[in-house]
């Protein structure tokens, strides 16, 4: 075993997964994975992956995976993450840290998400045309009172529109990407909108309380939407507006749709 990869990639079974004895110092483990589609031809590239302390043992077609690992040294833990695309535009990242305390075999399953460690959901970054960035606000009927929220914001665009064209009090966009964050810092700041729009990094799963916004923009995706309902319920004030691009809230009827785009609007009411 070569010193740097302490990990032994035994993938010496997929199907019968048979317990056997793991040799001296490795521990069998045994995956339950998700059957997840392929997409080919995407810029950028859609591909599975798992990986073991960082090492990538993805194997296309199999649900069931059984390894010998091993702790690298000085550590009692592996750490596997897996991540695939269940739709073409969402990105799922999901994450276990396992203790290795004895040569017991393990068996873990990712099929499904642990609520105790919640998935990473990442929706591709598409900006929104302008002409529809255009129509957002309008169907938010956004006044110099509104404090204009974007979740995953993208290169800023929204909230600086909001701002700038639509006269906005102030914009916030939120997104997961540090690049994309930098990016709308800088396109706020060619704008010359000043302090009256910030951008911040953070998990749109993370945001806890949405009370200053009068209105939020989302374009992620049906999954991210469902996620942030409860959130935005809760927080949101009456009279608050949500606009998403493309994507609707479950069950929840749209007040308003988007004429020629594929926009559709809630108001909070009580
Ligand atoms: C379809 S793009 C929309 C960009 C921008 N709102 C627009 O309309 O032009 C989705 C954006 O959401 C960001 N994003 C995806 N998943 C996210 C998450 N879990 N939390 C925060 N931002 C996320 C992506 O990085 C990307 O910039």
């Amino acid at each position: 075993m070569h010193a740097s990869s302490r990990l032994l990639i035994g993938m010496i079974f997929v199907c019968s997964c048979q317990r056997t004895a793991a040799p001296s110092g490795a521990t069998q483990l045994i995956l339950n994975l998700p059957d997840v589609p392929e997409y080919k031809g995407y810029q950028p590239p859609r591909n599975a992956s798992l990986t073991i302390d960082g090492k990538d043992v993805f194997e296309p077609g199999q649900t069931r995976r059984a390894l010998l690992v091993q702790p690298e040294k000085g550590k009692d833990s592996i750490t596997i993450v897996f991540s695939y695309w269940p739709v073409s535009h969402q990105n799922i990242i999901r994450t276990r840290v396992v203790k290795i305390t004895s040569q017991a075999p393990i068996s873990l399953d990712l099929s499904r998400e642990d609520p105790s460690r919640p998935d990473v959901i990442k929706a591709v970054y598409v900006p929104t045309p302008s002409e529809v960035v255009q129509a957002m606000c309008r169907l938010a009927s956004i006044g110099d009172k509104d404090v204009v929220y974007d979740i995953g914001c993208g290169d800023g665009r929204l909230v600086i529109t909001a701002v700038d064209t639509f006269n906005a009090r102030r914009g916030l966009g939120i997104d997961i990407d540090p690049q994309l964050v930098e990016l709308s810092k800088k396109n706020s700041a060619r704008a010359g909108t000043g302090d009256r729009v910030a951008f911040r990094q953070q998990d749109a799963l993370a945001i806890e309380d949405f009370s200053e916004a009068t209105v939020v923009f989302l374009y992620l995706s049906d999954e991210l939407n469902m996620r942030l309902r409860p959130v935005l319920r809760r927080t949101l004030k009456p009279g608050a507006r949500i606009v998403s691009h493309r994507f609707r809230m479950g069950d929840w009827k749209p007040d308003a749709s988007g004429g020629d785009h594929d926009l559709y609007l809630w108001n909070i009411e009580r």
